[in-house]
């Protein structure tokens, strides 16, 4: 048997990452900590399902015989971050250290590990009762209340009025409110070494924590880019981060930079798309050469700018929709998704969840980007009943 390093474990993969990992010269094993989707067997050398452990996986490497043939391993799936660091470790891959990716998916881990440092510590307990809720909202006015693993903004709500504490899921972690404009860091670390591939801007439905869109690259003075990247290296090698694409959470205060939360992966809402219609780079496909201990060549050659816009629709029930394949083919559109159907139930948004309609576009300066996605939302009509 060949002892040519041609496979690369892939974790929770979706076609997009399998296409990556094919590009970049190497065969898919595909591990799924749940079933393996119908996708993956064509694309894979080999598909491991229900992964519970890493030893689970090992032995099924060791079994097939092709353990000495991996070259990497990588995921940009939150369920399986933990696993694939382990993996690669015992490997000898290239990996995070365990308390990078603990940090990554555990946000009340994250803050412990900021706690000593007043440039990056933010306010913050572990609530068991309303009790513990009141005595945050005591010490520091507003706070912000969410599951320390959640994600899609589910449950995150931010609180000024103790008696709404009462009806929280318990155990939840509680901070204190960060005031200023959001935005995310995308970047790409590689032997430790972080490229920051940009800096996004983050939009919110007015009133709400939920994420309503996102500008890449955000209308930012080259000072506060400046400001955001060089506070990301160092929020990055206070976590240990050593490799691959992540994806970083914050805001700018009036004290300066501080993290929401971060992800050693590529960020939700099609952002690793918006970095390579914008620039020309491919994050997913760069983290392919990354993980399988290459040096990522590329130079951004910025000519873009692209966004992600979703829409949220009050209560009621959809009877009828017309207008999606105008808005696929309106100017600059790159992408357009859509789970609006007659019988889908619409809720104001109180989540990602409740974004049934999407738009990628991209545009020659932030608000024809804008532009070019409002416009496509604009053709789609929903009748309710
Ligand atoms: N400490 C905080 N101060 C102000 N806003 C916050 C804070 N924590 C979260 N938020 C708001 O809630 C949103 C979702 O919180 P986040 O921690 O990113 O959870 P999720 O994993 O669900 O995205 C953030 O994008 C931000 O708008
Ligand atoms: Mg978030």
């Amino acid at each position: 048997m060949s002892d040519r390093k041609d496979l690369v474990l892939v974790c929770n993969p979706k076609p997009n990452l399998l296409d990556r990992v094919r590009a970049k010269g190497f065969e898919a094993v595909s591990v799924f900590t749940a079933a393996a989707p119908a996708y993956a067997e064509p694309l894979s050398a080999l598909v491991i399902e229900h992964a519970g452990d890493a030893g689970v996986v090992i032995g099924e490497l060791n079994a097939a015989g092709l353990r000495e043939r991996i070259a990497g391993v990588i995921t940009h799936s939150e369920a399986a971050l933990v696993l694939a660091d382990e993996l690669a470790r015992r490997l000898g891959l290239p990996s995070n250290p365990a308390r990078a990716s603990a940090a990554a998916v555990d946000k009340s881990a994250m803050r412990a590990v900021l706690q000593g440092d007043e440039r990056f510590a933010v306010a913050n307990r572990m609530a068991n009762d309303p009790g513990d809720v009141a005595d945050m909202i005591a010490l520091h006015g507003t706070v912000v209340v969410k599951p320390r693993d959640g994600a899609g903004s589910i449950g995150v709500r931010v609180l000024v009025d103790a008696r709404k504490a009462a009806d929280l899921d318990y155990p939840v972690l509680v901070e204190e409110y960060l005031e200023g404009p959001e935005y995310s860091v995308e970047a790409l670390s590689v032997h430790g070494v972080h490229r920051i591939l940009g800096v996004t801007e983050k939009f919110l439905f007015p009133g709400t924590v939920v994420e309503s869109g996102h500008l890449f690259p955000a209308r930012l003075t080259a000072a506060e880019t400046a400001e955001l990247t060089a506070f990301t290296v160092d929020f990055l090698d206070l976590l240990g981060v050593r490799l691959g694409v992540t994806h970083t959470e914050l805001k700018l205060t009036p004290k300066g930079p501080r993290v929401i939360e971060t992800h050693t992966r590529s960020g939700g809402d099609h952002i690793a798309k918006l970095v390579t219609l914008a620039t020309g780079i491919d994050p997913i496909a760069e983290s392919v050469t990354a993980a399988t201990g290459g040096h990522p060549e590329f130079a951004a050659r910025q000519t873009y700018w692209a966004t992600t816009q979703y829409r949220a629709f009050e209560a009621g029930t959809v009877a009828r929709v017309a207008g999606i394949d105008i808005a696929r083919h309106m100017p600059g559109v790159n992408l357009v998704e859509s789970a609006l159907e007659p019988g889908l139930e619409l809720h104001e948004a109180e989540s990602s969840l409740d974004r049934p309609l999407g738009v990628v576009a991209i545009g020659r300066d932030p608000q024809e980007a804008l532009d070019n996605a409002n416009h496509a939302l604009d053709q789609v009509l929903v009748d309710r009943t």
